[in-house]
């Protein structure tokens, strides 16, 4: 915070770190927010001493601003309306489909879109008035994307930086939007745009070319896109996790003992095979779930000796795509304990509940193989905290070519989601595979996200977008 009131650094994004709780009496409390956006950046945020401007999860929550464990939090108030117009409907029933390869179909409809226009005004007018003179805001994600150049034109001196969690889609699908241009419009108001992989970028750069208006340029230097005379970074930033603090939690004895009691209390199979998800149809629960099911049948594997944990968390509970997705995982879920339970010992638990960190790495620890199998994911979390939690370079990672994650963790086996006889072939590899190879794969995983952790993501994107480190000082023009 500087000496006007107002912070020098500032996270905006959909959420807070934190979402509100209405008691049925009225009383308020808070809890985690869900996702791995919030995974990521609030150690990031904490360490830095910054404010974090966001919805705090309920409708026509007004909420004055507060303090919480170190965090400054501003909340933005969300109408029940614009709830369902821009964030049920054009952030996650519009663009989240359609960035995720369109692994279902998009919806467009227009007065989502002008709900979107209307609260990305109203989250840059939040950060306009918090900020201080030169500070740097960092917006997040694609529910926000028009906020950089909103900010830009309220505060043209704030430094602005924006990235994108989730995968930036293929040009001929983007191309389907029938905004598309006001959105890459609106990411050019930011300083440096950041991706996760250098596909992404490659795509954005092709797109704000063709689509802005003819103002943008790719002429300049690498990496750069000219606009207006300014100029605009763009650069690949894969995000990662606090790596040190997972590992170290998956040492305590308390998550050791709590692993040992999780595997008595699934019965000592010998193996745990495990999934960790939003409950979200980009995550192919379903495909993980008809690979266990069918070696079963197959007698290649038997419900006495092998368990699955699926560990979901709710999500977007009023999106019909999210809706019929849950029905059918706890169908096949049904279905499978329906036939190959005995009393007392079901071969599937599924948990629809968010678990506290303490208990989820617990999981983590105890989990012979984990299964992550998206269909598309931007970068995908959770088999980095496997990793991270598998301090004795035992146990699989069974992951998917379609996540972020899969471009640094190639020594997983790496299936592609689509392929049913092939995701069951890694799966039987994975539980048959002998220590040696295994801890061969692990120590290689362990050596890059212990290596890559999220501070070091921080570190990379806010030296490109200029931010001097404390104690320094930095050009704004520096390459990135
Ligand atoms: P996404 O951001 O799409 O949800 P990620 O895998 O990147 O996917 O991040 C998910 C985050 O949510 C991870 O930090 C993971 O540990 C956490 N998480 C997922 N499922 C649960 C659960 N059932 N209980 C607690 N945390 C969960
Ligand atoms: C992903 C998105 C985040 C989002 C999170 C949880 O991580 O990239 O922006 O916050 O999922 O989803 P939700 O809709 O509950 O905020």
């Amino acid at each position: 915070m500087d000496d006007t009131g107002g912070s020098d650094f500032i996270v905006v994004a959909n959420r807070l770190p934190v979402d509100l709780v209405v008691g049925k009496d009225g009383t308020q409390s808070w809890k985690r927010s869900p996702g791995g956006l919030v995974t990521a950046l609030e150690p990031m945020l904490r360490a830095r001493d910054g404010a974090w401007v966001g919805w705090p999860g309920v409708p026509d929550a007004e909420v004055e601003p507060l303090e919480r464990d170190g965090l400054l939090l501003h909340p933005v108030t969300l109408s029940a309306g614009e709830v369902a117009e821009y964030y049920e409907g054009f952030s996650n029933g519009t663009l989240w489909p359609l960035y995720h390869d369109v692994v279902a179909t998009p919806m467009y409809h227009r007065h989502w879109w002008h709900a979107y226009v209307r609260v990305n005004q109203r989250f840059a007018e939040a950060v306009a008035k918090v900020a201080a003179p030169d500070a740097t805001v960092w917006v997040q994600d694609y529910q926000l994307q028009l906020v950089p150049a909103n900010l830009r034109k309220l505060r043209p001196d704030l430094r602005i930086g924006f990235f994108l969690h989730i995968p930036f889609p293929p040009t001929e699908l983007f191309l389907q939007l029938p905004w598309r241009s006001q959105i890459v419009e609106g990411l050019l108001g930011a300083d440096l745009v950041g991706f996760h992989t250098p596909g992404g970028v490659r795509n954005f750069r092709w797109l704000a070319t063709r689509l802005a208006s003819g103002r943008a340029s790719g002429g300049g230097k690498p990496g750069e896109i000219g606009v207006d005379g300014r100029s605009v970074k763009v650069g690949a930033f894969p995000i990662s996790i606090d790596s040190a603090r997972l590992d170290e939690l998956a040492r305590s004895e308390s998550v050791r003992a709590r692993a040992e009691e999780i595997r008595h209390e699934l019965g000592d199979p010998k193996r745990i095979v495990l999934g960790v998800d939003r409950l979200d149809y980009t995550k192919g629960i379903s495909a993980r779930l008809r690979a266990f099911h069918e070696l079963l049948e197959d007698g290649r594997i038997s419900a006495e000796d092998t368990v699955f944990v699926q560990l979901a968390t709710p999500s977007r509970e009023r999106v019909e795509h999210y809706q019929q997705m849950r029905d059918e995982i706890e169908l096949s879920v049904g279905r499978i304990n329906g036939e190959f339970a005995k009393v007392g010992r079901p071969p599937v638990h599924y948990l629809h509940q968010a678990l506290p960190r303490e208990e989820l790495v617990a999981f983590f620890v105890a989990a012979d193989v984990m299964l992550v199998t998206p269909l598309r994911d931007g970068m995908n979390l959770v088999a980095k905290e496997y990793v991270a939690c598998r301090s004795e370079e035992t146990g699989a990672l069974v992951l998917s070519e379609f996540t972020g994650a899969a471009g640094e963790l190639s020594s997983a086996l790496l299936i592609n989601p689509h392929d049913v006889d092939g995701m069951k072939d890694a799966l039987a590899a994975a539980l048959s595979m002998d220590a040696e190879e295994s801890r061969r794969r692990m120590r290689a995983l362990r050596r890059q996200v212990l290596t890559h952790d999220v501070d070091r993501w921080a570190r990379s994107f806010l030296d490109a977008l200029g931010l001097p480190r404390p104690g320094e000082t930095v050009p704004v023009d520096q390459d990135h």
